[in-house]
């Protein structure tokens, strides 16, 4: 009945959200009317995202994030223009026709930088949508981007409990700039994606159920969820890692409350169990985003513990995941992957 409800109205009351959050009675039923719509809206196509990891320098100090700023065993790096324009051409070669570019708040990169990297980007493959995820910047950067040909903008929300924010970020940030953030790319017409940590330290059911109705609102394109999983460098190494089921539980919620929306099954739930990024495929995830870094590079960018796809087995990221979504019945296709609504 809940199940049927929540397909049908997208919506439940705070009480039943916790309920579906917080049993396994539902699961099967849950499990199967998410993929039940996912067909609905996109079939079996599965897209790709090619994400581009460019620089692990930050300025910020998230308590959960490994690439922190205060973290001294970090290899710092920066890869090139040269760099990143030959993952791109790796990446189209493979049928990538989405890039995401995606970095710590590094303040070398300047806009005037990322917009000529964009810009040329952009010039090379009208054919495809170009992705920041660099962080909190003004609404004028934003628009400077957006202009030099940037469509899709990644910016997890992390939470959106002002108290529970400030417990995973240092002062100088807030839950406020963070949600500011995201209403000025969704006002410049960015495809706009939010998301959270499931599991991450001192999160409760409510905060999860504020997520949701935060997102209601803001209404992103794509939202980006992994389990929470520790990072020996930093303050909460000793935190217990987000629960896979948890995860493809509010996976299966999100694709019932937002029908259309972009979900990827990520890097973290392939790191949390093997077989993750297929689990959350089957409950309602539509997206994968293989690595496109340069293999060098790719073991100094862990967010986490253990992160998957960093070794020299990844080379073949692509062919790894080809086998992967269709072992469970789905098919990568070579597509921009645009939001149906
Ligand atoms: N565990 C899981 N996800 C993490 N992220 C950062 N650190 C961790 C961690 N320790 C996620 C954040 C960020 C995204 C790029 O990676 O949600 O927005
Ligand atoms: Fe990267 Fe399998 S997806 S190695």
């Amino acid at each position: 009945m809940l199940i049927e409800t929540l397909r049908k109205n997208h919506d439940l009351t705070d009480e039943e959200f916790c309920t579906l959050l917080e049993t396994d009675r539902y699961d099967e039923e849950l499990k199967a009317a998410a993929d039940a719509v996912r067909r609905e809206y996109y079939g079996t196509d599965v897209y790709l995202r090619g994400l581009i990891e460019f620089t692990n320098y930050c300025k910020n100090d998230c308590l959960y994030c490994g690439i922190r700023r205060s973290n001294q065993n970090v290899e710092r790096y920066r890869l090139t223009e040269g760099e990143i324009f030959a993952c791109c051409e790796e990446g189209y070669a493979l049928g990538y026709r989405t890039f995401v570019l995606q970095g710590g708040e590094d303040p070398y990169f300047t806009d005037e930088r990322i917009c000529a990297i964009v810009s040329e980007i952009h010039t090379r493959y009208p054919d495809c949508a170009i992705t920041l995820s660099i962080g909190e910047k003004s609404r004028e950067s934003y628009q400077a981007y957006f202009d030099a040909g940037a469509a899709r903008y990644l910016l997890r929300h992390e939470t959106a409990d002002p108290a529970h924010y400030a417990m995973l970020h240092p002062t100088e940030m807030s839950c406020e700039n963070r949600k500011r953030c995201l209403y000025d790319l969704k006002a410049i017409g960015y495809q706009v994606g939010a998301g959270l940590m499931v599991g991450s330290p001192y999160q409760t059911t409510q905060n999860l159920v504020t997520d949701i109705r935060f997102m209601q609102e803001l209404k992103p394109d794509m939202i980006g969820i992994g389990p929470f999983l520790s990072h020996k460098d930093t303050p909460f190494r000793d935190k217990p890692n987000g629960k896979l089921q948890l995860v493809l539980r509010l996976l299966g919620i999100l694709r019932l409350v937002f029908p259309y929306v972009l979900l990827p099954s990520t890097t973290a739930l392939g790191t949390v169990h093997p077989l993750g990024r297929e689990f959350g495929l089957q409950w309602g995830a539509n997206v994968v985003m293989p690595n496109l870094s340069p293999t060098a590079v790719r073991e100094n960018y862990m967010l986490y513990d253990n992160k998957i796809c960093t070794g020299d087995e990844s080379a073949q990221c692509r062919g790894c995941l080809e086998r992967r979504v269709s072992s469970v019945g789905y098919q990568i296709v070579t597509d921009r992957g645009d939001v149906k609504k």
